[in-house]
């Protein structure tokens, strides 16, 4: 009499059944204990949805491939984190469709550039890196300094976004133009773009207010990567909202 094992190897059809059965045991071990916790991403404090004009640059940042020489994540490694600061948290990445982590480091991890140089810097680096990194092997973008921005898209996008769940109220999209044209615009009154959006960067992003380009909304957006979460005041503790 054979063996039930040869019975299944020898029957195409069996075999399947089983291979079947096998995989779905594996699948509801992995998957039912997710739908009994609340979110699988824990809030922290400070995360907050991009600014339109970081938006924008952040599309930008997409479009152009950034994303093929540039990881947005820090792994909670010893080097990694001397290196560029507090490892990235899930929360940090929570409003980013489609999320920039990344698995390529020609260059540096970006996921805390923000802040790291000034808006002048990002300028002359985005022209020729070369002039400021003698040994960079980065192509220029100096094109993006010449495109204007869309302004008009940007109500469109925001709310593109609102579908798949970023909480953009309707004052958010109904102020999208002037607050993308307040955080380029040095002498904007900028009270409502920083209550919408705590800590964008202002006094001029590009410095051209007369004209908002590309490269002023890429800079914005390197300007906010890794700044919403102020790690040096917080207990880690109290990360948890
Ligand atoms: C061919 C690979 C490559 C591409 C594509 C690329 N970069 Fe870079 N990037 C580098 C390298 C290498 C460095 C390190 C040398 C330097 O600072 O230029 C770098 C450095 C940087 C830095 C400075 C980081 C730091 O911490 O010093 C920023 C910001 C940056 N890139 C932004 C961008 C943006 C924005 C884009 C897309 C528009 C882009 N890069 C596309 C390779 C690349």
């Amino acid at each position: 009499m054979r063996s039930l094992q040869e019975f299944i190897e020898q029957n195409a059809v069996m075999l399947l059944i089983a291979t079947l059965i096998t995989i779905s045991i594996g699948g509801i071990v992995e998957i039912v204990p997710l739908f009994t916790i609340e979110t699988t991403i824990e809030r922290v404090h400070g995360v907050r949805p991009y600014s339109p004009l970081e938006l924008a640059g952040r599309d930008i940042y997409v479009r152009e491939g950034c994303y093929l020489c540039h990881s947005q994540q820090i792994r909670p490694f010893r080097d990694e984190v001397e290196r560029y600061g507090h490892y990235s948290l899930a929360a940090e990445s929570m409003y980013d469709h489609p999320f920039q982590w990344g698995s390529e480091r020609t260059g540096p991890d970006l996921a805390r550039v923000g802040g790291k140089y000034s808006n002048d810097w990002h300028v002359a680096h985005l022209n020729n890196p070369r002039d400021v990194v003698p040994e960079s092997v980065m192509p220029p973008y100096a094109f993006l300094g010449t495109r204007p921005l869309d302004l008009d898209q940007l109500a469109a996008h925001m709310r593109t976004n609102r579908i798949v769940g970023v909480p953009y109220t309707d004052d958010m999209i109904a102020n999208a133009k002037a607050d993308a044209l307040a955080q380029v615009d040095p002498a904007a009154d900028t009270a409502g773009l920083l209550r919408r959006y705590p800590g964008a960067a202002t006094g001029g992003v590009g410095g051209r207010p007369d004209e908002v380009t590309e490269r002023d909304a890429l800079i914005a957006y390197l300007q906010v990567l890794g700044t919403m979460v102020k790690f040096r005041d917080i207990d880690p503790d109290d990360l948890r909202q």
